[in-house]
């Protein structure tokens, strides 16, 4: 059988995996699938370095046009990260009717316009499933198997790092600092883990799941990003007293037109399926108007999940005779400016007669109403007390004006969390 050659932009830990599942398993996927590979080219930035995988160091270059434009690769695979120089390169390749299969969603979400439109006039193929969830099949069950539903919400815990933290910190009521460190030390967090910590990461896959959800652009910049740093043992604790479990959530949900996208700490309740994903695993829990509630579970990261959902698209893009982009409208959607949900509220307040009232009344002037309460540590030294209450469904700019209000002599503000998934 003919061979399609084909190029890698990069060999770090997820290129060593697609080169190691395409030695290993190759011959098995020529077998079911009819479709054999054969690498021709590999862009490195240091042709001498040590690789996690023994790859032929024939293959090595360190010309991005050996990849780039040679005619006979028809499929280049880009596994190199961040914005530049893999989007250019990626252009590149779909301008000259190459089809482009990449893990990349920083680059994606960043330039989503220019990456689509390069595949569009030049109808090459652009297969990205490995962006979102690594292994998790998330972007072809939006594209292909859920196209006749609208869907209204895509919820999702699609970054295992933070959710590995705040895992450990449920369990063992450990403090955020504790974990990160000893997370770092077993080389389940970066050196440097403001991508993954501060929302960042989740941020792009978000802006690319809600784009195909809902056929609309949401551009990375207008997902409202929070991430874990600030969570507190004592607010995890006072969660479970609610029977709630903490999550970093992706959410976005589309009413009348208008989308929110946003990825912040959230509190589940215990019951719902997304609160059972533990330690590194991602899920996304879709909700749409024919299919109603499903969920998609499995190994966000990692060199061989990640390779699974390359070599997948690699297959999906050789089996293609005509490549298609997913319909999404022309224009960036009109966002949401405020959103409403169940918050979970937690603040030190003055233990003296009528501060509850005043804190009370001041939610009702806003329209908040409050759902229950519980008041911890009376009878302290301090004088104070921890209050923390749960809303109904309340406006966010309602509850942030209701305590932008509140007079700081009788109350220091803790936390706002959202919840989500409450009946
Ligand atoms: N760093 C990501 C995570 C994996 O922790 O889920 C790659 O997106």
């Amino acid at each position: 059988m003919e061979k399609i050659a084909i190029g890698f932009l990069g060999c770090g830990n997820i290129g060593c995996g697609v080169y190691k599942l395409l030695e290993s398993y190759g011959a098995q996927i020529e077998a079911n699938e009819g479709v054999a590979f054969d690498v021709r080219k590999i862009l490195v930035r240091s042709l001498g370095k040590k690789r996690a995988y023994d790859v032929d160091e024939r293959l090595l270059t360190d010309k991005p046009e050996d990849v780039l434009d040679d005619p006979d690769i028809a499929i280049v695979m880009e596994f190199m990260g961040g914005n530049e120089p893999a989007s250019s390169y990626m252009i590149r390749a779909l301008e000259h009717g190459k089809t482009v299969v990449t893990a990349n969603k920083m680059a994606l979400a960043s330039r989503w316009d220019e990456i689509v439109a390069a595949a569009r006039e030049h109808q090459s193929g652009l297969y990205y499933e490995a962006s979102v969830c690594g292994a998790v099949p998330i972007i072809r069950a939006i594209n292909d198997s859920l196209q006749a539903n609208r869907i209204t919400s895509v919820m999702g815990i699609i970054n295992g790092t933070t959710n590995y933290i705040l895992t450990r910190m449920s369990s063992e009521g450990a403090a955020y600092a504790d974990v990160l460190a000893d997370a770092q030390r077993l080389g389940l967090a970066e050196p440097d883990p403001t991508a993954d910590v501060e929302g960042y990461d989740a941020a792009y896959k978000l802006s690319i799941l809600s784009t195909l959800a809902f056929h609309k652009h949401v551009p990375v910049t207008s997902v409202y990003r929070e991430g874990i740093t600030n969570v507190t043992p004592l607010d995890v604790q006072c969660g479970k007293e609610f029977g709630l479990t903490l999550k970093l959530l992706a959410v976005a949900k589309e009413e009348d037109g208008v989308v929110q996208a946003r990825v912040h700490p959230t509190f589940v309740p215990n019951a719902h399926p997304l609160a059972s994903v533990n330690n590194a695993f991602n899920a996304v829990y879709v909700q749409g108007h024919a299919c109603g509630e499903m969920m998609f579970y499995g190994r966000g990261a990692g060199d061989m999940p990640t390779a699974s959902a390359l070599v997948s698209d690699l297959i999906k893009a050789a089996k293609t005779k005509r490549h298609t982009m997913p319909a999404v409208a022309a224009g960036d959607c009109v966002m949401a400016e405020d959103w409403h949900c169940v918050h979970f509220i937690r603040m030190q307040a003055k233990d003296q007669p009528g501060v509850l009232s005043y804190v009370c009344g001041k939610f009702a002037e806003h329209g908040v109403s409050i759902a229950s309460m519980v008041q911890k540590g009376e009878g302290e030294q301090s004088g104070s007390v921890q209050l923390i209450f749960l809303t109904h469904t309340a406006s966010e700019k309602a509850v942030r004006t209701a305590l932008g209000e509140m007079d700081s002599a009788m109350v220091i503000q803790g936390s706002v969390i959202r919840v989500e998934g409450k009946q």
